[in-house]
């Protein structure tokens, strides 16, 4: 069987919601995949920022694999020894309160906005409802947070679309000021906007969003399911702004490949939930939680730490020493960062992949590098190569 032949049965039997390129990875290692062809490729894109410790990490598969001896699933209607470990662990990182574990970044969000509700309702302020997210932003794809992402084009076709979200200018407080009401509950904001084009909030624009929502009696949210686990140098990127959130949600890197979404809430915050409130079947299973605690010793090891600014500082300025005149930004914090250009990138992705090195665009005119966090210098300058031949092949 070759990348065809499985290209052609997935036409035929997989629906089409995805633009997929024309190959079938099954095998990885570290920072590099193989496709069904026998092709190896260098993995810069790492399942858009899950695979942290790039693929089949030897730690993360001995966790699986100790977890799959002993028990794959519970019922959250009994304590899961994992998920309370993993639980610990992030409330310690964060400093927030209590953790609510599920499946994926869109769930984590969802529960966030149930959160926000059910926090104002148990106030008997049921009326403070409403959410203020941001233009170009993503936070996923169930109808709820479909409607919370600022981008128009994933909503096409799904109406009606749930009431209580209003719509700012990201890094522009007076567009979030003029949209305050009393209905107003909560601000939701990705840290670092990762679809949205990897664009990084300005450090005064967090800083006032915090103190808004302090002044207002008002929750605010942050989205880290792509922008978290380490990607931006600090475990959770808010910790580059030396604020915290009242809510925060993580995913795709938690489980480094593993599903496993988690939100995470102050105390008081996570007081708006009480049992029957919200559930998942499978959200905090032990084999997912297993995994997640292992990824999180792991990333938060210091030398890991250390290593992955190194890295960081290392990819960034070898971008920055790319010339061509169709660059117009290079940004982004650690190792999340895109570089844009004066047209459509598509085809520069295609020629990346076509000699060996994966990457994916983030909106329709950034490329985005987001390696695994412990890729090392020789595979930077094996990227960085392939990035400049394709850089020269692409009209
Ligand atoms: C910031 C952000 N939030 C939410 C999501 C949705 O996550 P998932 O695809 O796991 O539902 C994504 C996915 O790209 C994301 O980047």
């Amino acid at each position: 069987m070759d990348n065809y032949e499985i290209m052609r049965r997935g036409q035929e039997y997989v629906m089409n919601t995805y633009g997929r390129f024309p190959i079938a990875p099954v095998k990885g290692r570290g920072s590099y995949v193989w496709d069904l062809d026998g092709k190896k490729y260098l993995d810069f894109l790492g399942g858009i920022a899950v695979c942290v410790l790039g693929h089949c990490h030897p730690e993360l598969q001995e966790a699986l694999k100790a977890q799959a001896a002993n028990l794959w699933h519970i019922s959250n209607l009994y304590w899961i020894k994992p998920q309370v470990e993993l639980a610990e662990k992030l409330v310690k990182l964060s400093g927030l309160g209590k953790a609510f574990f599920c499946n994926s970044g869109a769930e984590a969000n969802e529960a966030a906005i149930k959160l926000v509700r059910k926090y104002y309702y148990r106030q008997d302020q049921a009326e403070k409802h409403q959410i203020i997210v941001f233009k170009d932003s993503f936070h996923g794809r169930t109808l709820a947070t479909v409607t919370a992402t600022g981008q128009p084009k994933y909503q096409e076709g799904f109406a009606p679309l749930p009431k209580g979200f209003a719509y700012a200018d990201f890094n522009d407080l007076a567009s979030v000021e003029k949209l305050i009401t009393g209905k107003t509950a909560a601000i939701m904001v990705e840290p670092v906007q990762g679809e949205g084009g990897i664009h990084p909030a300005d450090q005064e624009f967090l800083k006032a969003l915090r103190r808004l929502c302090d002044e207002k009696d008002l929750l605010l949210v942050f989205d880290e399911v792509q922008c978290g686990m380490g990607r931006t140098g600090t475990f959770f990127a808010y910790q580059n702004y030396g604020i915290k959130p009242d809510i925060v949600t993580l995913a795709k890197g938690l489980g480094g490949g593993f599903p496993i979404g988690a939100m995470l809430a102050s105390d008081r915050a996570a007081a708006g939930f009480a049992p029957g409130d919200h559930a998942s079947t499978f959200g905090g299973n032990p084999l997912a939680t297993a995994v997640g605690n292992r990824v999180v010793e792991l990333i938060t090891a210091p030398a890991f730490v250390e290593h992955t600014g190194e890295m960081a500082i290392y990819l960034r300025a070898q971008l920055n020493k790319i010339q061509d005149i169709r660059i117009i930004d290079i940004r982004g914090m650690g190792l999340m960062l895109g570089v844009e250009f004066d047209r459509e990138v598509k085809g520069l992705v295609e020629a990346c992949m076509d000699q060996g090195l994966l990457l994916i665009g983030a909106g329709p005119k950034v490329v985005r590098f987001v390696p695994p966090l412990n890729i090392d210098q020789a595979e930077i300058d094996q990227a960085m190569a392939i990035f400049r031949r394709a850089l020269q092949e692409w009209k």
